[in-house]
């Protein structure tokens, strides 16, 4: 049986490189991008968030009011359900559940075998999964802390663990997130792809890493972000390596008192309070110079901006330093192209007297995140992200797909960054594993906050299309939007 699997998996192998890579993740507007995934056996297919900010892989297990698509854990013949309840609670939804295993497989990876790993099956959730959602589960790419959940559940693994463990070698994975297919099609598509540490990487561009700096969630220094002053794209090739510049200690202390992660499962780029007020006040000052006209709500509530046609964005490009792992004072950035931050949540046709009227929605890709910051996906469009777990980094390299973000550096500053940015906060082990239960939940509320925040708009206006004067905006919050979408 074994044997059989394995040529299986050789001829698969063979036939996923000479037709070269499969898009393999899909996201709708304004959500985070979701993998197929075959669980228990017989398979029951399902789509999970692609989510580096949680651990636990989780599933629904019920039908819920709007969607009947749900593991049907009777129905496995290999589940094994410990009868042990999990819950997860965040500021909006909260979800319970019991703590199983069962076989767990990724038809597009094909040469990632099948493996048995803990999972949650979710049984009661409240604001969790959002009505448009087109996803059953939670795929946690993160840390599992050390310990355990206690002596009733035993240690809960993650899907990687479980891999790790099966094939007896560490595990990575890289994501190539590439954003909306067109400018009349919101849906982001991707690549997730898992390697070990001899796979070539075929993207030759050069790798920019960061120290994940605590193994629990990708925990990262964030050094500065900055709205870059010049809206012309530079020359590609500057040589900036024998210039000193010093980034701002008092900013980068900010960044990252609480923490700093790098999540795929939120959608924005966020950041502590009082530092996103000061780069939307920079933003919305060069937006007054340009001829576009965007209402205050789009800035100060996260309501969406539409308009009769797909805007093409001629403003500043977002500067995100991140400390390097080669050395204690040096650092490279991350240049994200408005394209980016200003997301695509809504194309809408619809029909009145005059005819067929479209309209392009967009939400802005930063937010305020309280203390913390987290570098969400709208931060990683455009660039191939590879997470070392083992060795304890994250990857940055240019790619072939999505926007023309672009990555510059590395460049010296005068001190230390890891001990000028206090970014060397120690955690108590002990803590850490008595609290390894609680982690795990949080982990898994970061993500959480990340999709309902975003998706539930603080208010609901009613939707208008009218016909408008050309580059008139109008407004509408994105909860207005799941409603239409969905209707
Ligand atoms: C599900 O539908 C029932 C009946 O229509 C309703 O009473 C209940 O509040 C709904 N639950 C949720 C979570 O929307
Ligand atoms: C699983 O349970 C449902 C009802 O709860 C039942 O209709 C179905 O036949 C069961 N399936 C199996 C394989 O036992
Ligand atoms: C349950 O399993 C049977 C085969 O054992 C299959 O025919 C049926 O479609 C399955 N139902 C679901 C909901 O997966
Ligand atoms: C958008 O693109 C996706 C992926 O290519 C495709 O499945 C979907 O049908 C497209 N939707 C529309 C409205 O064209
Ligand atoms: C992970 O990092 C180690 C050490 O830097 C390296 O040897 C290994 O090849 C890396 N693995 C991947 C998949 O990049
Ligand atoms: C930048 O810092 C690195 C590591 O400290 C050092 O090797 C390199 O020579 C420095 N470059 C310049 C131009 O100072
Ligand atoms: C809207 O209409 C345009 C032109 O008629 C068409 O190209 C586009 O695919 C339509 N979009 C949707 C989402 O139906
Ligand atoms: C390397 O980066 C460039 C942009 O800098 C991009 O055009 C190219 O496709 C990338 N190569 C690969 C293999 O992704």
């Amino acid at each position: 049986m074994r044997m059989l699997l394995n040529i299986f998996q050789i001829c698969f192998v063979c036939l996923s490189y000479s037709f070269g890579e499969e898009i393999n993740l899909y996201g709708d507007a304004g959500e985070a991008y979701a993998i197929e995934v075959y669980i228990g056996h017989p398979h029951q297919k399902f789509k999970l968030l692609v989510d580096t900010g949680s651990t636990t892989l989780a599933l629904a297990s019920y039908a819920r009011n709007d969607s009947d698509k749900y593991f049907h854990a009777n129905n496995s013949s290999s589940l094994y359900n410990s009868g042990n309840s999990i819950q997860a609670a965040y500021t909006q939804g909260t979800w319970t559940g019991f703590l199983a295993s069962d076989f767990i497989q990724f038809p597009s990876l094909t040469d990632i075998p099948e493996v048995r790993s803990d999972f949650a099956l979710i049984t009661d959730s409240h604001d969790f999964f959002t009505k448009a959602s087109g996803w059953q589960g939670l795929l946690g790419l993160a840390y599992m802390p050390v310990g355990a959940w206690g002596a009733k559940s035993g240690s809960v693994e993650s899907w990687l663990d479980a891999l790790d463990r099966n094939v007896n070698k560490p595990m990575s994975f890289h994501l190539k997130l590439c954003g909306p297919t067109s400018t009349t099609n919101t849906t982001h598509y991707g690549y997730f792809k898992v390697v070990d540490d001899r796979t070539p990487n075929s993207n030759t561009n050069k790798t920019f890493r960061t120290p994940v700096l605590r193994q629990r969630w990708y925990e990262v220094g964030v050094i500065s972000i900055r709205v870059m002053s010049s809206v012309t794209p530079k020359t590609k090739e500057v040589l900036v390596e024998d210039k000193v510049k010093d980034p701002d200690e008092d900013m980068c202390v900010k960044l990252n008192k609480v923490k700093s992660i790098v999540d795929s499962g939120t959608t924005q780029i966020k950041l502590p309070d009082e530092l996103f007020g000061q780069v939307v006040e920079e933003l919305k000052n060069e937006f007054r110079k340009s001829q576009v006209l965007i209402l205050d709500e789009f800035w100060n509530r996260r309501e969406a901006a539409c308009w009769p046609e797909p805007q093409v964005w001629t403003l500043p490009w977002l500067a995100i330093d991140l400390l390097s792992a080669d050395a204690d004072n040096q650092y490279f950035t991350l240049e994200i192209p408005p394209q980016n931050y200003m997301l695509v949540v809504g194309v809408h046709n619809s029909s009145d007297t005059t005819g067929t009227v479209s309209t392009y929605c967009y939400k802005l890709g930063l937010d305020a995140g309280g203390e913390e910051t987290v570098v969400g996906y709208t931060a990683m469009e455009g660039l191939q992200v590879t997470f070392n777990r083992s060795a304890g980094w994250i990857g940055f390299q240019t790619s072939d797909c999505g926007s023309n973000a672009r990555i510059t550096g590395p460049y010296n500053a005068s001190f230390s960054l890891k001990s000028n940015c206090q970014l060397l906060k120690p955690v108590a082990e002990t803590a850490t594993s008595i609290k390894a239960a609680q982690w795990a939940l949080c982990a898994i509320s970061t993500i959480a906050l990340g999709v309902i925040l975003y998706l539930l708009a603080p208010c609901i206006k009613t939707f208008f299309v009218r016909r408008m004067p050309r580059s008139q905006q109008i407004s509408l919050s994105q909860a207005a939007l799941v409603e239409e979408e969905s209707s």
